[in-house]
């Protein structure tokens, strides 16, 4: 964890390259967007998608919006449809996030989609968040640039204040204009509002052609909330400190383990591999056993999508 004040920096050349340095080397950047400002790490680096865990201080792991500087991108990273195409056509770049299948081969970190199949994107409209993608040339992972259970930050100040240390920088361009989260809509399934905003649902309908189901309260707009959400198929025993016969030991810190989240005992690192570990075990249809978590810190994430997948169902 940081504990040094943020470098501000500016929107011009230097200030972009600088953040996009800040951004390869794994670490935090606050930057505008037209919605609200991001905090933004290499969406393909599990450590510094770990991070925004870490600093926004959330006691689970929710899937994030991916940033691209172009639409073109989106192909890389989604299975592409024609519905796609036409809202993106229409409403990109600016305040719309797409919930698309993720595609095989895609290169993200797991942590980003939460280990789920699916892939929320978005092009910003932001001129400073074009240049900052564009300079960086890979996508970027930002939810809201604020902690846990706080306002959102339409401000560089408000991100120094609620933020401050835990990012190495912001880079500081005024006022968000729209200063509402982007409107998110399913596309992975029948068309779905997932989080309303500010492009609205008649708009949306409009150009698709078709009807879109209203968003759910609770378990669609936060799918983490689902008990058994991203369950493995295999059963999950928790808090083992071996394994059983036909079990393999996710271990956590020293010891003997088949997989170790982190053999130094790193939440971060641990975070990190979490979904990619589970995935794997889950391949081989083994029953899963998994090492005590610390329960602080991203530690409590951790655990509570462990209970999840241990969950009875
Ligand atoms: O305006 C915005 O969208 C801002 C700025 C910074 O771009 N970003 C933002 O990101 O609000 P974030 O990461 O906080 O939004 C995450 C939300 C999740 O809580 C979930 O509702 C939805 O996006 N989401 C992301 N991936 C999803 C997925 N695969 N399936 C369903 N919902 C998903
Ligand atoms: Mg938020």
């Amino acid at each position: 964890m940081r504990q040094t004040s943020p470098q501000i920096l500016s929107p011009d050349s230097t200030g972009i390259v600088q953040a996009a340095r800040f951004l390869r080397d794994g670490a935090l950047v606050a930057f505008p967007t037209e919605t609200v400002y991001g905090l933004g790490a290499d969406a393909c680096s599990g450590p510094a998608v770990a991070a925004i865990f870490d600093a926004k201080g959330r006691p689970s792991f929710n899937p994030l919006i991916v940033h691209l500087a172009q639409s073109d991108w989106a192909r890389r990273y989604a299975d592409w449809s024609e519905l796609a195409e036409r809202v993106a056509d229409r409403f990109w770049p600016g305040p719309l996030s797409l919930v698309l299948p993720l595609k095989s081969g895609h290169n993200l970190s797991p942590l980003v989609t939460a280990g789920l199949p699916s892939v929320a994107l978005r092009v910003p409209g932001h001129p400073t968040a074009q240049r900052l993608l564009d300079e960086f040339g890979s996508p970027v992972a930002a939810p809201s640039a604020n902690p846990s259970g706080r306002i959102s930050p339409t401000r560089a100040d408000h991100v120094a204040m609620g933020l401050g240390n835990q990012v190495a920088a912001i880079v500081d361009d005024g006022p968000c204009s729209v200063g509402l989260e982007s409107t998110i809509i399913g596309l992975d399934g029948p068309p779905r509002l997932l989080r309303p905003g500010g492009i609205s649902h008649e708009e949306l309908e409009h150009t698709l052609g078709q009807k879109i189901l209203p968003a759910q309260t609770g378990a669609i707009t936060a799918p983490g909330q689902m008990q058994s959400h991203y369950a493995p198929r295999a059963r999950v025993r928790l808090n083992a400190r071996s394994s059983k016969p036909g079990e393999v030991l996710l271990g956590f810190g020293p010891g003997k383990a088949d997989l170790n989240l982190s053999a130094t005992g790193d939440l971060r690192e641990a975070a990190a591999n979490l979904f990619e570990y589970l995935h794997k075990v889950d391949a081989t249809g083994q029953p899963i056993a998994v090492a005590s978590i610390p329960d602080v810190g991203l530690g409590r994430a951790i655990n509570d999508r462990l209970r999840r997948a241990a969950a009875p169902r």
